[in-house]
């Protein structure tokens, strides 16, 4: 192992934008920690990778939603000396109703999406303050700024991660310190997430639909501009400009007539 390449830890390694990320990121010569539940895949990745770009890949087989698995991963993290970056994507989505799901399904989105991002960049962050550099790269959602049926749990851990995102980088910056640390929010991308929640992805306009090439090269050079919030492409970003700047009764009004909110639930 080469003691002079940055690290790059990604959740959600195993599938989409997190497959992505490795790649890219192996391809900028970093060596990699791969987080996820799939290990056959991330050994598979891993390998592709080392024969590519002769990238060290370590496969860190982990449940983000099982408090063990998550402190066995910020052990990692904290005992990794070359961590430059952190990137917090897993997560996934639920289809249905708040109160008519289970739960437990709600409970694993909190943790996954809040909870292990806590643990994970504490771990993370502690090292790179002392040594006044790293990144973490946050994985929210263009939901984070709206509110719709169906997603209720996915709404609030997302917007939570960018508010949480935000307070970081005042901390950093208050501090003067180059770490710097990004809340990504895409919108709707080609990847397994809309298959794993069985949702019907037809009622989703072909314009709407940003493939995780397209997000993931937007992050990265969002990271080397130092921008908080990264939100790939035009159409979004004028949405995400618009929509937190209504009043609440509209939001709500309007909210009520998007047939895409309704084919959530
Ligand atoms: N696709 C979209 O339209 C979209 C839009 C906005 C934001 N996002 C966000 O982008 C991120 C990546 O999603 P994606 O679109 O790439 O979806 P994806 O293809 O379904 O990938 C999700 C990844 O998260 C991992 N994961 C899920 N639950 C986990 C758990 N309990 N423990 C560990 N890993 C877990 C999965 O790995 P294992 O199953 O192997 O554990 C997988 O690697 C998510 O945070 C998602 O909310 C996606």
């Amino acid at each position: 192992m080469d003691q002079q390449r940055p690290v790059a830890a990604i959740t959600g390694a195993s599938s989409g934008i997190g497959v992505v990320f490795a790649r890219r990121l192996a391809a900028r010569g970093y060596d990699l920690l791969l987080i996820a539940r799939r290990k056959e895949r991330l050994d598979a990745l891993g390998a592709e990778l080392s024969r590519a770009h002769g990238a060290a890949c370590q496969s860190l087989v982990a449940d983000l939603a099982s408090d063990a698995d998550v402190a066995g991963v910020a052990e990692r993290l904290r005992s990794e000396p070359r961590l430059a970056l952190l990137v917090n994507n897993a997560g996934f989505g639920l289809h249905g109703r708040f109160f008519s799901t289970p739960v437990e399904d709600q409970e694993r989105m909190h943790r996954v999406h809040v909870m292990a991002t806590v643990k994970l960049t504490h771990a993370a962050l502690r090292e790179m303050v002392a040594r006044d550099s790293g990144a973490i790269v946050n994985v929210a959602s263009v939901a984070a700024y709206v509110r719709s049926s169906g997603s209720a749990s996915y709404c609030a851990t997302k917007s939570w991660m960018t508010v949480f995102t935000e307070a970081l980088h005042l901390e950093l910056k208050g501090l003067g310190s180059r770490v710097r640390v990004q809340a990504l929010c895409p919108g709707y991308t080609h990847t397994e997430f809309h298959d794993a929640m069985g949702s019907d992805k037809t009622h989703v306009g072909a314009s709407l639909w940003l493939n995780a090439d397209t997000v993931v090269e937007a992050s990265l050079r969002g990271l080397e501009r130092g921008k908080l919030f990264v939100v790939p492409g035009f159409g979004y970003k004028l949405a995400t400009a618009i929509v937190p700047k209504l009043p609440a009764g509209l939001r709500v009004w309007l909210e009520l007539r998007n047939p895409q909110s309704k084919a959530r639930v």
